[in-house]
Formats: C-alpha cells, sequence, structure tokens
C-alpha cells in the first residue's frame, strides 16, 4: 500500500486543525451569544391595564384572563370599540368568560362561587383560544402578588403559560 507523503499529510492535518477550529467556533457562537432577547413581560395594575380597552383606534387592545394579559388587538372584530366583547378588555374577565356573560358583574378575576362546569369551560376557552390565539404580553398584579401587597409564594414563574424569561423576576 503506498504511504501518503509528507505534504499530503501535512494538508491532511491542516483541514483537520480547520475542521476542529470550525466545530469549536460554531460550539462558541452557540454558547456564547445569547438568544435576542424577547418582549420583557410586563407586570400590569388594573390600571396599567385599563389604558389598552380599545377606546383609541391604533392602540394595542389587550385583556387577562386568569391574571394571564393577552394582546388581543388581532382580534379587533371581537374586542375593538363598538364591537360585541369590547367590555371584556382593559381588564380582567376572567368571571365572564367562565360563565359567558357579558353582565358588568362579572367583569372581574373574581372566581369565587364558580361551578366545576363554569370552571372547565374557563381552562377551554384560556387554553383553547386564548393561549393558542393571541400573544402573552404579561401578567396582572394579583397573580403575583395577593390582595395585601405581599409576594404570592405559589406563584412559580417556570408554570407561566409561554414564560421563558425567567430573569425578569
Ligand atoms: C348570543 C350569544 C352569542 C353568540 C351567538 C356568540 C357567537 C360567537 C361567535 C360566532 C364567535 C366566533 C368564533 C370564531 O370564529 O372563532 C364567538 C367567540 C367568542 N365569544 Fe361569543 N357569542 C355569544 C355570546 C358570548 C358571551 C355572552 C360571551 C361572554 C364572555 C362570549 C365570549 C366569546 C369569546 C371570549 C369568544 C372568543 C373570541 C376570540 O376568538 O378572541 N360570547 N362568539
Amino acid at each position: 500500500m503506498a504511504c501518503p507523503d509528507r505534504f499530503t499529510m501535512m494538508t491532511l492535518q491542516l483541514c483537520v486543525t480547520l475542521f476542529g477550529l470550525l466545530v469549536l467556533g460554531l460550539a462558541d457562537d452557540v454558547k456564547l451569544k445569547p438568544k435576542p432577547a424577547t418582549k420583557p413581560v410586563r407586570l400590569f395594575t388594573d390600571d396599567d391595564l385599563k389604558k389598552y380597552d380599545g377606546s383609541e383606534e391604533g392602540q394595542p387592545i389587550y385583556m387577562a384572563i386568569k391574571g394571564v394579559v393577552f394582546d388581543v388587538t388581532m382580534g379587533k372584530e371581537f374586542y375593538g370599540k363598538g364591537a360585541p366583547y369590547n367590555v371584556l378588555v382593559g381588564k380582567d374577565s376572567t368571571r365572564a368568560v367562565a360563565k359567558m356573560s357579558l353582565d358588568p358583574a362579572d367583569l372581574t378575576s373574581d372566581i369565587t362561587g364558580l361551578s366545576e362546569e363554569q370552571i372547565q369551560s374557563l381552562e377551554g376557552v384560556f387554553e383553547g383560544t386564548y393561549k393558542k390565539k393571541y400573544p402573552i404580553v404579561g401578567y396582572t398584579t394579583m397573580r403575583i402578588l395577593n390582595q395585601d401587597g405581599s409576594p404570592n409564594d405559589d406563584f412559580k414563574p417556570e408554570d407561566q403559560p409561554h414564560f421563558d424569561t425567567k430573569d425578569e423576576f
């Protein structure tokens, strides 16, 4: 069998070295370069949320369910000014969605006394419509803080839907 000559060996070694550097370089790129930051997740007070009630043309429309704030601008035909579900936006409408009610008394995050069926219906709409259709832009303070302003110990960023920016907290 013919032995590779010195020149061929050197060329081979060079190729192996260059390939190695390329692989290391790519690995470094993957490791060192953080992914571009996704939009920061916001914490909304009731007053913050009120500003996004669809009353101003061209402004985003936000609505919260279970303390998760969705950007529902894309569903303007449902939620915009004069649209059938406009009363639901600019606030947390968990109860209204659970009961499929537009009664002003139900335009609240309070779920006290809801039936098992209503809770299940809420979950269905939350998962099947809102989480599928609309981007999450933040959370309401109610989800993260207790009524008295103390931290809600049950809040775990990793449990939150679409939540992958743990460091925000
Ligand atoms: C006569 C009564 C009602 C009729 C005929 C009706 C009809 C509809 C229709 C046709 C859609 C659109 C489905 C689609 O194309 O994706 C829809 C969506 C919806 N409806 Fe109603 N609806 C009624 C009452 C209500 C009430 C009382 C609520 C109270 C919360 C409600 C909440 C919703 C919600 C949250 C959606 C999803 C909108 C979205 O995709 O963003 N509906 N409804």
